[in-house]
């Protein structure tokens, strides 16, 4: 009843925001349905349902003419560049002109869940860039054995990049935190910016998944910081320190004078914030090939090939010679991406670009990916799903690679850090796959790509569904993969 009346009078406050703040400072961005005060917040509320529609619609018109326009959330506007001239000027806008975190912090509302200090943690990135970014040979087998593991018990995706655990209760803990941080989010962006302090204290749900993550690493956390801060006391050096997530966001809070609580929200919100868009994005691309079973035989002969080459030896290199499952991939995150937006930033200061539109300080904007992606002057026959598009590009345009036409990690200095790693999960995890299992889609399906879930700019996969895995049993037996 509570959560009712709040809905109720924040829908009125927001109505009244809307009404006197409208759109004053963004009159002259063009407008993707109506600018009018009242009908706007009321289309607003269909943002939820019909962005990618919308972003579609302002591409369509405006990429090639201006290169940005605006459509109405609940919350804000939302300004979105588009065209690949635009998107190249907006890569190279600095931090404090237009910020990421800023930007991070809009689309995930993430100071209104877990507060200001992990929002505004300029470290993250840094850490994923320093440590998880170098550091593919050193965690190739941990990587391996995880992959292992996780697949021959139950065929989920290993958690394992950030904070390797098999802990089943704290892997469902996890997996509520990101459930509750999801209706969170979605209640909050309900509301202006103003009314955000308040309202996340009645919608803040994460309060019972991050005491029980809280419950279950305390005994961990309470360890290792005892053995960090004696390291620290008396200089002694830590030969064996462990080299993940957790570690760093405990030295952290050791650096800082926290107490052990403070860890677990950066731990959580970092698993939810990658990993989980990780796990979304990879099973996209699963669906992909459950539902065209046809090319599976040509991966699987490239891994076969590549691991030949390599004496059959498990290492990098025979990740980095998988241009078919680079492709493949590649060609997945195009056409089934999992945000209809990327580069989110908040403008710090007003932008100026080239053709003269000034964007004011304070808002947030980002890029129209989805919409970029099937863009017929970018891709030719943009719709068909063609796995082997971009073999042979390896180098300048593989999945790794940010460019001004293929925006799922972002494009510039701020795109995603991990990517490197992330894709070479990817690759790592399909090859894994495709080698020792036969896939086919759930046949409720028939052969069709599953519908995907939209909500506001994100897409997710559906839930419903299930790819079916059965082993190969020549493969099984004949013991290849060591
Ligand atoms: C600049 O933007 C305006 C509309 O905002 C558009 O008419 C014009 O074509 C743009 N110029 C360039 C060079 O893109
Ligand atoms: C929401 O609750 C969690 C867990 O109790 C807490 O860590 C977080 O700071 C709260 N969020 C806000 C915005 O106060
Ligand atoms: C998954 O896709 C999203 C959006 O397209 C992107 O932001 C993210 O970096 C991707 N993550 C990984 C690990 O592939
Ligand atoms: C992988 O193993 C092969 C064969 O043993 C070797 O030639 C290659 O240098 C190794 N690559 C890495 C990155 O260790």
């Amino acid at each position: 009843m509570n959560d009712l009346y709040a809905v109720i009078s924040a829908l009125l406050a927001s109505w009244f925001l809307w009404r006197w703040l409208g759109q004053t400072h963004l009159g002259h961005i063009p407008t993707i349905g109506t600018s009018v005060p009242v009908l706007s917040y009321i289309q607003s509320l269909q943002f939820f349902k019909r962005a990618g529609e919308f972003i579609q619609e302002g591409y369509n018109k405006h990429a090639y003419n201006g290169g940005v326009f605006k459509v109405a959330m609940p919350d804000q506007w939302l300004v979105v560049i588009a065209g690949p001239t635009m998107i190249e000027e907006m890569r190279r806008l600095p931090e404090d002109i237009a910020s990421l975190l800023g930007g991070g912090d809009q689309s995930l509302a993430t100071r209104h869940v877990v507060g200001t200090r992990v929002a505004e943690d300029p470290d993250r990135m840094a850490f994923v860039r320093a440590r998880v970014g170098r550091n593919i040979p050193e965690n190739f087998n941990m990587l391996q054995e995880e992959l292992t593991t996780a697949l021959s018990s139950v065929i989920g995706f290993p958690d394992g990049s950030l904070f390797p655990s098999r802990d089943q209760q704290l892997l469902s803990v996890f997996t509520q935190f990101a459930r509750d941080y999801t209706i969170s989010r979605r209640l909050i962006i309900m509301f202006p910016n103003i009314l955000k302090p308040i309202v996340s204290r009645v919608f803040n749900r994460t309060h019972g998944s991050v005491r029980a993550a809280y419950t279950l690493l305390a005994p961990a956390i309470r360890e290792r910081r005892q053995k960090a801060e004696e390291c620290l006391k008396t200089g002694r050096v830590w030969h064996d320190k462990p080299n993940d997530m957790l570690m760093w966001a405990i030295e952290r809070a050791v650096q800082e004078g926290r107490p052990d609580e403070s860890v677990v929200p950066s731990l959580l919100f970092a698993e939810y914030s990658t990993v989980r868009v990780e796990a979304m994005n990879f099973t996209q691309a699963l669906f992909r090939l459950s539902a065209n079973p046809q090319y599976i035989a040509s991966l699987r002969e490239e891994v076969e090939e590549a691991l030949a080459a390599n004496n059959g030896r498990w290492n990098k290199t025979v990740v980095t010679m998988l241009s078919k499952m680079d492709s493949f991939l590649k060609e997945s995150f195009r056409l089934s991406g999992v945000t209809h937006t990327s580069m989110w930033r908040q403008t710090q200061k007003p932008v100026t670009f080239s053709n003269g539109t000034t964007i004011p300080s304070g808002v947030f904007v980002a890029a129209a990916a989805a919409a970029t992606h099937i863009d017929g002057n970018l891709y030719p026959n943009p719709h068909t799903f063609d796995p082997w598009r971009f073999v042979g590009c390896v180098g300048q345009n593989s999945l790794a690679t940010t460019r001004p036409d293929f925006l799922p990690f972002g494009h510039g200095r701020h795109a995603c850090p991990g990517r490197h790693f992330a894709t070479y999960q990817m690759k790592l995890l399909l090859a894994y796959i495709v080698t020792k299992y036969d896939l086919a889609m759930d046949p409720r399906l028939e052969g069709k790509l599953p519908q995907s879930i939209t909500f506001g700019t994100f897409i997710f996969p559906n839930p419903s569904v299930r790819v079916m895995m059965r082993r190969r049993v020549h493969y099984w037996t004949s013991r290849r993969w060591e």
